[in-house]
């Protein structure tokens, strides 16, 4: 029995090295130590021989399983490595290879439409300086002639904070009374501020804006100038040269008080769906600044003359990518800020 058992393993031994996957190596030690494999036959005479031949034949058949087991588990582990190395061969892939995709973001339509409005602005030889979202009501209203009882101090279109006469900014125009004060002319600025209105939302009308104010002062300022800067920028912004019309308008920080459109940049002012056939765009308020405002800033009207200027930063990038709805500003969603 001990000479079989012997032939038995060296044959075990020579076949293994041939077995090329694991499901061969499983068939093969199957058909040795499984129910009905050979080494198993072998071993079923055991209990037929003398208490002695047991004990050495005993020992012998355990090593050799021991062996046999040993070089079961050798070639499975050589097959799951030779597998490694094929798929490194085959599937390798250099990590650091640039892809071309950059996820990345990218700016806001608002962020970006506006520094191309400082640019423009900046050629002119303005400053830009920043508003404050929180703001008094002295120099939301006061300070810039809006009579305690106007109706924008309502309730229903001004946010008011706790605390004394503090107020959500509701123009970027409660900035006037800090400029006029803080510099001497020539003042030449732009102030982009983030306001706020008690406003029911809707497709054109947001409780939360853009607004961009400009103020100039000097000696001499008229409204030729203020044409002229609005122009320039509006013909910058479109990459096309615009023209500028006023009509009268009533704000209580200018004398006078004018409306400002600019001509149609899609059409050149021939009329269509942009302007609603008229050739004109209805922009933004401006005029002179009120001698009220300039002696409340420190100045002396008789002696300077400025304009100041308030225009939607939202409206206007709405009319240069032809957005319809405001409300798509302020709602993060991707699949509309990723098409800018
Ligand atoms: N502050 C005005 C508004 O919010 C706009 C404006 C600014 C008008 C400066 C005239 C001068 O409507």
């Amino acid at each position: 029995m001990l000479n079989t058992l012997k032939v038995l393993e060296s044959e075990v031994l020579a076949g293994i090295p041939a077995l090329k996957s694991e499901q061969e190596v499983y068939d093969f030690r199957n058909s040795v130590v499984g129910k009905n494999g050979s080494l198993t036959g072998v071993l079923k005479g055991i209990k037929d021989l003398s208490a002695e031949d047991k004990q050495t034949v005993g020992k012998v058949s355990n090593e050799l399983r021991d062996r046999l087991s040993a070089a079961f588990d050798a070639r499975l582990a050589a097959i799951a490595d030779e597998r490694v190395e094929e798929r490194l061969k085959t599937e390798f892939v250099d990590v650091t290879v640039p892809t071309g995709e950059t996820a990345s973001g990218h700016l806001h339509p608002i962020t970006r439409a506006l520094l191309e409005v400082e640019d423009a602005f900046k050629r002119m030889g303005f400053e830009v300086l920043e508003s404050k979202e929180v703001t008094t009501e002295y120099l939301n209203f006061d300070a810039v002639n809006v009579p305690s009882s106007h109706p924008a101090r309502d309730m229903q279109d001004t946010f008011w904070l706790e605390g004394k006469g503090n107020v959500l900014s509701t123009q970027t125009s409660s900035m006037q009374n800090v400029i006029l004060k803080s510099k001497t002319p020539p003042i030449r600025v732009i102030i982009p501020g983030r306001v706020f209105r008690n406003e029911d939302i809707d497709a054109t009308h947001e409780n939360t804006f853009y607004q961009v104010e400009g103020i100039v002062v000097d000696k001499g300022i008229s409204m030729a100038n203020l044409k002229y800067a609005i122009r320039t920028m509006l013909s910058d912004l479109f990459g096309r040269e615009v023209s500028i019309r006023l009509r009268p308008g009533y704000f209580p920080f200018v004398e006078p008080g004018v409306e400002v459109d600019f001509s149609c940049p899609f059409c050149g002012g021939e009329g269509c769906r942009i302007c609603k056939k008229s050739g004109w765009i209805e922009f933004m308020g401006a005029g002179l600044i009120h001698p009220n405002v300039l002696r409340e800033g420190g100045l002396d009207p008789a002696e300077y003359s400025g304009f100041a200027f308030g225009f939607g930063l939202n409206r206007l990038v709405m009319i240069k990518y032809g957005i319809t709805d405001m409300r798509h500003f302020q709602n993060a969603d991707v699949r509309f800020l990723s098409q800018f």
